[in-house]
């Protein structure tokens, strides 16, 4: 079965071709065909952080052009092929809802003949939410008409279980061979880390989900990405600040600030980010010259402690939710866990409890379609009820 991956939840257009089998010892077997991914975020850079309504624009613009590009690379075989009328009544039936709401989707999808070679593909795997509501409808709009032009299903998916399940891919390579996806002892943990999400989720067997505990404010990726605007780095500061953190270690520029490591000791699984960064908006006012500004020096050792304190803070919530959850394999997915700070820490911690750890390659820890097409792979049969975004989705929700 081949099923084409789309999502556009936040500031990524992204599409993904994967063809997935069950082996004999009904196993999930996965091939990689393509993954495409089309980042807006230099776009989002002029506003420190994601615009909602120029994501809406850009996805609509940009998808449909990505498709042409992922279907040619693809080389699919052309299953059938559809008639000038039979292509304007598709287009006619959306023309009144999707003209109006996506403009920038419905022209190029209008102006797109390619589609009218119905490729090989079997079914569509599209982000329902968690994201930004006006993002999330452009790649369902693109899916619904899609899957009405060429007659296939469209599965809703779930963007952090597609976090969860993109870090049980071995190889993302391109054209890839056969393979199965790593395996998972049950209960697992899985520690979801992105610009929208923090949370610790138990996963029980056929893919249950259970949030154990999360964020009562700011995400630590919109932390990483906040701290940098305080410090004058472009968005998404994640990168930039792991980077000062990285150099201000090798020329042992440590500061004196120090900053708190939040609710550690609160008892429970649940996280605060938003007084560390608080608190690092002071260290920055107490520090600055005449004009308002640091010196690059300082920055670095900010940095730095920034990063500690959010590993320890991590680090120590991930180690109680082991020990209360008895779980038996770590998965850590979410952009923020392309830091190789936290991959070493959480490697650490998984091998002192004696722990598989299972970490996205760091290709696909940010925001990729290649994970939704994978999570709608390993539900043999998913209910598909009205699609419809929703921003405010969460894992373990009953559809
Ligand atoms: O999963 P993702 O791509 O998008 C969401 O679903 O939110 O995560 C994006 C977040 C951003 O906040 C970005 O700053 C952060 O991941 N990030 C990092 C690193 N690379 C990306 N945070 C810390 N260290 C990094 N190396
Ligand atoms: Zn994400």
């Amino acid at each position: 079965m081949i099923t084409l991956g789309i999502e556009t939840s936040c500031d990524e257009t992204a599409l993904a071709l994967i063809e997935s089998r069950t082996d004999s010892a009904g196993q999930l077997c996965v091939r990689v065909i393509d993954s495409l991914v089309h980042s807006q975020a230099e776009l989002h850079s002029a506003y420190g952080g994601v615009h909602p309504n120029l994501a809406k624009r850009e996805h609509g613009k940009n998808l449909i052009p990505l498709l042409h590009k992922l279907l040619i690379g693809a080389e699919l075989k052309t299953r059938a092929t559809i008639g000038d009328s039979e292509f304007g009544a598709a287009l006619e039936s959306f023309k009144a809802e999707i003209a109006q709401s996506n403009p920038e989707l419905f022209q190029t999808f209008s102006a797109a003949h390619f589609l009218k070679n119905i490729p090989s593909i079997d079914r569509i795997a599209v982000t329902e939410g968690p994201g930004l509501e006006p993002a999330l409808w452009v790649g369902i709009n693109a899916a619904r008409m899609l899957g009405k032009l060429w007659n296939i299903t469209v599965v809703p998916v779930n963007h952090m279980e597609g976090h969860v399940i993109g870090s049980l891919l071995a190889s993302d390579a391109a054209r890839g061979d056969w393979q199965t996806l790593k395996p998972i002892e049950f209960p697992a943990l899985a520690l979801l880390i992105s610009g929208g999400h923090t949370e610790l989720v138990r996963v029980d067997p056929d893919f249950k989900y259970t949030i154990l505990g999360q964020t009562k404010d700011d995400a630590v990726g919109e932390a990483f990405d906040k701290v940098a605007r305080l410090l004058g780095l472009p968005y998404p500061g994640g990168p930039h600040i792991s980077k000062l953190a990285h150099e201000a270690e090798e020329q042992k520029n440590a500061t004196s600030v120090k900053l708190p490591r939040p609710m550690i000791k609160s008892g429970d699984l649940d996280f605060s980010f938003s007084g560390l960064k608080t608190a690092v908006l002071y260290a920055v006012r107490a520090h600055a010259d005449a004009s308002g500004l640091v010196s690059e020096e300082f920055k670095k050792g900010l940095a730095l402690e920034f990063e500690m304190a959010v590993t320890e803070t991590l680090d120590t919530k991930l180690r109680s939710a082991i020990e209360s959850s008895s779980a038996k394999t770590l998965i850590v997915g979410g952009g923020v866990s392309a830091n190789r700070r936290l991959r070493e820490r959480f490697q650490k911690t998984a091998d002192e409890f004696g722990l598989t750890l299972y970490l996205p390659s760091r290709h696909i820890s940010g925001d990729n379609a290649l994970m939704i097409a994978l999570a709608a792979a390993i539900h043999s049969s998913k209910p598909t009820g009205p699609l419809k975004a929703d921003g405010t989705l969460r894992l373990g929700n009953a559809r």
